[in-house]
């Protein structure tokens, strides 16, 4: 099989596929970074990926190529693991990365195979390349297409390929659902919905703004427990003990961000309007609104403790990924935070365990620290907005006896406020009183 397209999600389903014994050729159309993958080196932070990378390389069943005529000649299914960007001015899903894989792919196809789309699209996009594929490909309708979208989560990329929560395969043909079912079949009793293309591609956005909405739902929660003095979190809790509602993807602080939900949520809303069903997503516009605003909150708490004014006040912060054990920092709400205070004047330091390169390039206006204790020497006000684990365990002793000043934004609600004021921490948390 081949994985066309190298980002997270095509590194992990090129070594995990390989992993299972499937003879793997990934292709990229960037050459240093299908060098470094062959040289074992991982672009990105994953845990336990460069391994899985590692072993597949080493025992021959993997190995990358910036070319479609091998890719073409190599494969009996293509797997499709473009990027869909949200388009710059807009908010719709950019599939020119997708398209132009096809029309590199589809002119060498010269035999019967089956290529399977993984990426998030608009829904359509499907029924669209399958046309495409069909005009391009010298075997023509040999070509079979499947919609096949892909649910990882950045952190556990690895483990969610291996052991996902279901697979959902979007087809046309009793063969393409079979060579799908075999492909998967080594991961084991996995819950499979066999469906059509646009149910397939309306899934994976369907989960994703779940996500969002669920999310900021807690995060609206926190906005009215700090308009009349309540606790999120106690709030989050009680809630959490009713199983139809559940703990998971409730916890309120300076809401989401990364290279997924956002965009995901803005695109279904601009495919939606353009089907004529955009009211029924308008809820989304509500979801997005209310993340946004927690940023703003999070600057806020952080300009009271400076005592009104940020201007030449010395800020740390802690954590520039999205989440933690990533170091992604697409639309990171840290580094929002961080980039806001720093145009209100404010003297920022940026620490991350694994993100400052990537921030750096990003936020080259921003000052970056080796270290938390670093990024905190003389400050007068410190965020936490990523829970690292280096970051929840800190010692309010020891962090305190480096700052210019005993004021923390808690941005992630995972520090113990009881703890943090005995130590004479000014301690404020979204949604906390
Ligand atoms: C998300 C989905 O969870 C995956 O299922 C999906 O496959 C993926 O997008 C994708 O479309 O490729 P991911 O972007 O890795 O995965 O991150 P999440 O773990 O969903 O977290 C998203 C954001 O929400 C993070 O910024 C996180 O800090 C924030 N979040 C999460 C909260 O603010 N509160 C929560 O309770 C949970």
């Amino acid at each position: 099989m081949t994985v066309i397209g190298t980002g997270y999600l095509g590194i992990t389903h090129a070594a995990c596929m390989a992993e299972l014994g499937y003879e793997v050729l990934g292709l990229d159309i960037n050459a240093e970074k299908v060098r470094q993958l062959n040289n074992g080196e991982l672009p990105i932070y994953e845990g336990g990926l460069d391994e899985l990378l590692r072993r597949g390389l080493e025992s021959g069943n993997l190995k990358f190529t910036t070319s479609f005529q091998e890719a073409a000649e190599f494969g009996d299914v293509h797997f499709l693991c473009l990027g869909t960007p949200q388009v710059g001015g807009g908010c719709a899903a950019d599939t020119s990365q997708l398209d132009a894989a096809v029309e590199a792919l589809a002119p060498h196809l010269e035999r019967q195979c089956l290529v399977v789309g993984k990426s998030t699209v608009p829904v359509g996009t499907a029924e669209r390349l399958a046309h495409k594929l069909i005009d391009l490909a010298p075997s023509g309708a040999a070509v079979d297409l499947a919609w096949n979208p892909e649910f990882l989560r950045e952190g556990f990329a690895v483990k969610d390929t291996l052991s996902p929560d279901r697979i959902v395969l979007g087809v046309r043909t009793e063969a393409a659902e079979k060579t799908l079912r075999d492909i998967y079949q080594p991961l084991g009793d996995i819950p499979l919905v066999v469906t059509d293309f646009a149910t397939a591609e309306l899934v994976k956005v369907a989960a994703n703004s779940f996500l969002a909405t669920k999310i900021s739902y807690i995060n609206a929660m926190a906005e009215v427990c700090e308009a009349a003095h309540g606790d999120v979190m106690a709030l989050a809790e009680a809630l959490s003990y009713d199983d139809r509602i559940g703990r998971r993807f409730l916890s309120a602080g300076i809401g989401f961000g990364g290279g997924c939900l956002p965009k995901d949520i803005r695109a279904f809303m601009a495919r939606a309007e353009e089907l004529g069903a955009g009211e029924a997503l308008s809820f989304l516009r509500e979801v997005d609104a209310i993340n946004m605003r927690r940023r703003a909150r999070a600057v806020d708490l952080a300009r009271e403790l400076a005592g009104g004014s940020l201007e030449n006040c010395a800020v740390a912060v802690l954590g520039a990924a999205f989440k933690p054990d990533s170091d992604d920092i697409r639309d990171s709400p840290a580094l929002a935070v961080a980039k806001a205070i720093e145009q209100e004047g404010g003297l920022v330091s940026v620490y991350d365990p694994v993100a400052l390169d990537n921030a750096r390039k990003a936020y080259p206006e921003l000052s970056y620290a080796g270290s938390a204790i670093e990024a905190a020497q003389g400050a007068r006000v410190s965020l936490l907005l990523t829970e690292w684990s280096d970051f929840t365990e800190l010692d309010p002793e020891e962090f305190g006896s480096v700052v210019a000043a005993r004021n923390i934004v808690d941005g992630r609600n995972v520090l113990d406020p009881v703890v943090w004021r005995a130590a004479g921490w000014n301690f404020r948390a979204p949604g906390r009183p």
